[in-house]
């Protein structure tokens, strides 16, 4: 997870970023930071070790700073002509397309991307203050940015696009604006949350909103109530998918792929068997409707705990795929044992966690590259499998010649344009928190889909159950009315996942029953539908096909945490519950 961190101060800022650098403790391995030290500005760069140590900075005079940490070795600040500071985060659907037409290269970083376009409308006489306007129109895709102008050291811009970025108020008026929920609660005392499309300006006076017609606006600054404790983990690695899917988005969707020697058999593959437990079974199980489609396979999935005991019989061409976040489960582990005892020729760990065991098992390993996960519960870990295993679904069925180019490139388009959706379901908190203030005490609810939305309901029910501890059973829709049905009254609420597609009127046939028995709905959909009496509906963003599973888990996983926090529960470890340990992570 890469974190920007900008200050401004009266006094040294240096002391206050080593401070953010211990409760952070983020497994980035650069520091890159850009500060004035008596007015000359310095670029420095530091390795960080792990554990976090306390940094001891060279003593300079610094009143601001912009800090990046990442685990790319180049920098991603630049200081250049117009003497402009500028650090970036996030990913630009646009990126080679606006690198073309800058001049700039395609293996520009982001920061590069958005200093190009700022330079070039400054130097056809724009203010920092149009440039930044004019760069906002440009940039598709999920990216924040800060920026400082060396003639204007007051102050910073700092540009919401859609990944997080807070601006808050410290002690000693110093200023701070950082990418991290969880440092800014505990830096400072009044915090203002950026929407997408903001534009602040912070420094040594109030600092203001600006908005699009030029005019300023104070921030509304709520203070911090620090006895609500710091938000969790759990909530942290919500927030950061859009990022660590957009880092598994670089690394596979513009024409990269899975390894060669792994390519190399996918032609042969004749079946795919999932082995998974917990919610990497349920990646597992929204995959398996990728593995049908995009690859043209028949596909098993076993539960890890359930596939030990069977008796197995794999096909000589068939490919295991062994699905775990910590790579670590034992179940997991038995059971691609089990697989490869039976004769299973061909063996893929899916995991986050290099050098676990797990991968130490198989022919190939796959990583998620989602960093740490600190929160029992998975989230951005399944979210990235989810990402994973359908880069592996439309390469075996390129490999297999089921996809034309076409289709390969309209499937790689979708991995670009699923950051983007993934924040803007983010930006549903607050609906997603309402439903959570009139849900959180139902003993019973159930969460239905069909299709590949089926096992992304089991999903949300699994969370439900493991961090808000409610009794919530996924069922597809359709057989509601098969049994279920005879459960729903006005004390059991239904959970839709209603993706526009196929399906979606056969959902809504389903949903009737639900009405006629007085059940509560409360639907997830991107389709026009209005909420009524008794009905609820949040809309979810457009434009997503085959990955549409991942924005829907999402609001899911919101909605199981804000209903555990309704309930005081405790979220990143919850009862009962422990989390397989982590060998190193990527
Ligand atoms: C535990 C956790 C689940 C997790 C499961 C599988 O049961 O409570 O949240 O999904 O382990 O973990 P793995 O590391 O194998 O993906």
């Amino acid at each position: 997870m890469s974190e920007l961190i900008a200050y401004i101060a009266p006094q040294n800022v240096l002391p206050a970023l080593s401070d953010c650098l211990l409760i952070l403790n983020s497994s980035n391995s650069h520091l890159h930071v850009i500060q004035a030290d008596d007015g000359d500005i310095v670029q420095r760069h530091y390795a960080l070790q792990m554990p976090v140590q306390r940094l001891v900075f060279p003593p300079a005079n610094c009143h601001w700073l912009i800090a990046s940490l990442s685990n790319e070795p180049h920098p991603a600040i630049r200081t250049i002509q117009h003497h402009l500071v500028v650090t970036a985060m996030g990913l630009c659907s646009n990126h080679i397309d606006l690198a073309r037409s800058l001049d700039i290269g395609i293996a520009s970083n982001l920061s590069e991307l958005v200093e190009a376009v700022l330079v070039r409308q400054l130097n056809d006489g724009a203010t920092l203050l149009e440039a930044i306007a004019i760069c906002n129109a440009q940039l598709k895709g999920d990216v924040s940015y800060i920026c400082h102008q060396q003639g204007h050291a007051q102050f910073m811009f700092a540009s919401c696009l859609g990944r997080p970025l807070f601006v808050g108020l410290e002690s000693g008026l110093r200023q701070i604006c950082c990418s991290s929920l969880r440092l800014i609660r505990q830096r400072a005392n009044q915090v203002y949350a950026m929407n997408t499309g903001d534009v602040v300006r912070f420094g040594l006076g109030a600092p203001m909103l600006i908005l699009p017609n030029g005019i300023e606006q104070a921030l509304q600054m709520p203070a911090v109530n620090k006895s609500q404790g710091i938000p969790h983990y759990m909530l942290e690695e919500i927030e950061a998918q859009p990022e660590t899917l957009a880092i598994l988005v670089q690394k596979y969707g513009a024409g990269f792929s899975l390894p060669l020697a792994l390519r190399g058999k996918l032609a042969g593959i004749r079946s795919v068997t999932l082995l998974a437990c917990g919610s990497s079974y349920h990646a597992a199980l929204v995959a398996s409707y990728w593995f049908e489609t995009l690859a043209g396979l028949p596909v098993q999935v076993g539960l890890s705990s359930e596939y030990s005991d069977r008796d197995v019989h794999p096909d000589a061409y068939d490919l295991v795929v062994a699905i775990s976040q910590s790579g670590e489960t034992a179940d997991t582990i038995a059971a691609l044992k089990h697989a490869q005892i039976n004769g299973s020729p061909r063996t893929v760990a899916l995991s986050n966690s290099p050098g676990s065991t797990l991968t130490t098992l198989v022919d190939h390993s796959l990583l998620t590259h989602s960093g740490a996960e600190q929160s029992v519960s998975a989230t951005k870990s399944l979210t990235a499998q989810l990402l994973m295993l359908y880069v592996l679904a439309f390469t075996l069925g390129e490999a297999r010649g089921e996809l034309s180019k076409e289709q390969v490139t309209a499937a790689q388009q979708e991995m670009l344009d699923l950051p983007t959706a993934v924040a803007e379901t983010l930006q549903l908190t607050k609906d997603i928190r309402r439903w959570a203030g009139m849900l959180h005490r139902k003993k019973n609810l159930f969460v239905i889909g069909r299709n590949a939305h089926y096992p992304v309901a089991m999903e949300g029910a699994f969370k439900l159950r493991e961090v808000a501890y409610q009794h919530a059973v996924a069922f597809p829709s359709g057989e509601l009315k098969h049994g279920p049905i005879t459960l729903v009254n006005e004390e059991l609420p239904v959970i839709v996942c209603l993706p526009w597609n196929l399906q979606a009127q056969k959902m809504l046939d389903d949903l009737k029953a639900v009405r006629a028995n007085r059940g509560e709905i409360f639907i997830l959909s991107n389709g026009n539908i209005a909420s009524v009496e008794g009905t609820s509906v949040i809309r979810m963003p457009n434009g997503l096909n085959h990955l549409s599973p991942i924005i829907y888990t999402v609001a899911l996983q919101m909605l199981a945490y804000y209903c555990a926090v309704f309930s005081g529960n405790d979220i990143d470890a919850p009862r009962n519950l422990a989390k397989a340990k982590t060998a190193t992570l990527a």
